[in-house]
């Protein structure tokens, strides 16, 4: 199970927690047995298993996360990772981590503002700025502790975050996390937010508008024209999400921005995870001196946690190196992607919003279909992950493809004819 996944399992919008019928004891508020979190998924794992249908999730693999993972001693075709650049695994790549690790042992062993922060750390900050053509940049943990901890610090009572309706759970626990009131639109609904901003800025001090540079379920790029456009008309303030859009869309993986050639700093808040395209582990946000500086000295998912580690640091960094000498891994990427989609609309399938971006949702529908559909493909050696309830909303069931650039021609071409054939045949 991907990290989106995880999260929803017990934090999704689709599912209600409620106690069993008969009403809770003390001992239930005393242990998990009762929980009714556990308890809905004990119910989930049952009716799995009476359908004969086996967990997809975790389950492990002995390899890099590439165009292949090695389960149980077989090679799969894998599609369930997000090393969209092959740089995990990378020589360069792998080679800098573990000098890090020569120099500077595997942890900095305390919070930047100590004694954390080692060099390392500094260069990759001006890397990402320098890459995003932005003025600072600070390295987190965690991509999801820098969703957290940005927006749950920079907003107050009397500010408003406005996010869509299916908004990555790290924005929404962010958004939880701050005194500031949180709205939502439906995904991509311009009109709706603008009519949200008309009748609700004037309430308010700060607002800011959070999108993600590619949206991970569907493999859709909102619209950013548009959206700075409305930030401008209706002064607001915009963050962009770029966890699954950098590397990987722009003609030199730059990004949204890139893709869409708009003005750096009509941006306020860049984010982005190392844990995609970048090979590692963490998160950045990069914009301004001033909100870099502020982050830095008062965030408390930076200040009260570890500074990033060396491997993990000198990984993203060679990562990033990588990619810029080596531009052409995006078009190999691109081209891969639009190899799958042109078999999969030849072949009839529905891709959902996915507008170009390597994150290939292929609609199914029921949930117990797609399980079996999943399974049946991992049985023929291509492990895909199926996204259902409570993920996703009741009969929404899709598989999710994510491209690398290491996938081959063959593999995609063998992927789809299987794809196609097993969901026609389960009807
Ligand atoms: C849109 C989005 N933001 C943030 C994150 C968190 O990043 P990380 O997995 O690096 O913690 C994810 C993770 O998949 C994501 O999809």
């Amino acid at each position: 199970m991907d990290a989106d996944s995880a999260e929803e399992l017990h934090n999704s919008p689709h599912e209600k927690k409620s106690w069993p019928d008969a009403k809770p004891t003390t001992a239930d508020y005393t242990s998990f047995e009762n929980h009714p979190g556990y308890l809905i998924l004990q119910r989930r794992k049952a009716e799995a298993l009476k359908r004969n249908i086996s967990i997809p999730f975790f389950l492990t693999n002995d390899a890099a996360n590439s165009n292949n993972a090695v389960i149980n001693g077989r090679q799969y075709i894998n599609f369930s990772g997000y090393n969209y650049l092959g740089l995990s695994g990378h020589p360069q790549v792998t080679s800098a981590a573990k000098a890090a690790i020569d120099k500077f042992g595997t942890s900095v062993s305390a919070s930047r503002i100590v004694s954390g922060q080692i060099s390392l750390h500094v260069e990759l900050e001006k890397v990402i700025a320098d890459f995003l053509g932005v003025e600072d940049c600070l390295v987190f943990v965690s991509g999801y502790n820098t969703n957290v901890t940005t927006l749950g610090h920079l907003f107050g009572r009397k500010d408003l975050v406005i996010h869509d309706d299916m908004a990555h759970n790290s924005i929404l626990t962010g958004c939880n996390l701050t005194n500031a009131k949180h709205m939502t639109y439906p995904r991509n609904d311009w009109d709706k937010l603008q009519q949200l901003l008309s009748r609700h800025r004037g309430k308010y001090q700060r607002v800011i508008i959070v999108i993600e540079g590619t949206y991970s379920m569907d493999g859709n790029i909102p619209d950013l024209r548009k959206v700075v456009e409305i930030k401008k008309r209706f002064n607001t303030l915009l963050m962009v999400d770029e966890a699954h859009s950098l590397g990987v869309i722009g003609e030199y993986g730059r990004g949204i921005g890139e893709y869409f050639s708009i003005d750096r700093n009509d941006v306020d808040i860049w984010m982005g995870s190392l844990s995609k395209s970048f090979a590692s582990c963490g998160g950045f946000i990069a914009g301004s001196r001033p909100l870099i500086e502020y982050l830095k000295f008062s965030a408390p998912g930076f200040i009260f946690s570890v500074g990033l580690s060396p491997p993990d640091t000198a990984a993203a960094m060679a990562a990033f190196q990588v990619l810029q000498n080596e531009p052409e891994r995006v078009s190999k990427l691109r081209s891969n992607t639009e190899f799958f989609l042109s078999l999969a609309h030849e072949a009839g399938l529905d891709t959902g919003m996915n507008n170009g971006a390597p994150i290939i949702p292929i609609f199914v529908g029921d949930d117990l279909l797609c399980m079996q559909l999943s399974k049946r493909l991992f049985d023929q050696g291509i492990h895909v992950q199926p996204v259902i309830y409570p993920a996703v909303k009741h009969n929404d069931a899709k598989l999710r493809f994510f491209i690398t650039l290491q996938h081959s021609k063959e593999e995609i071409q063998f992927t789809v004819t299987n794809l196609a054939r097993e969901l026609s045949e389960l009807g």
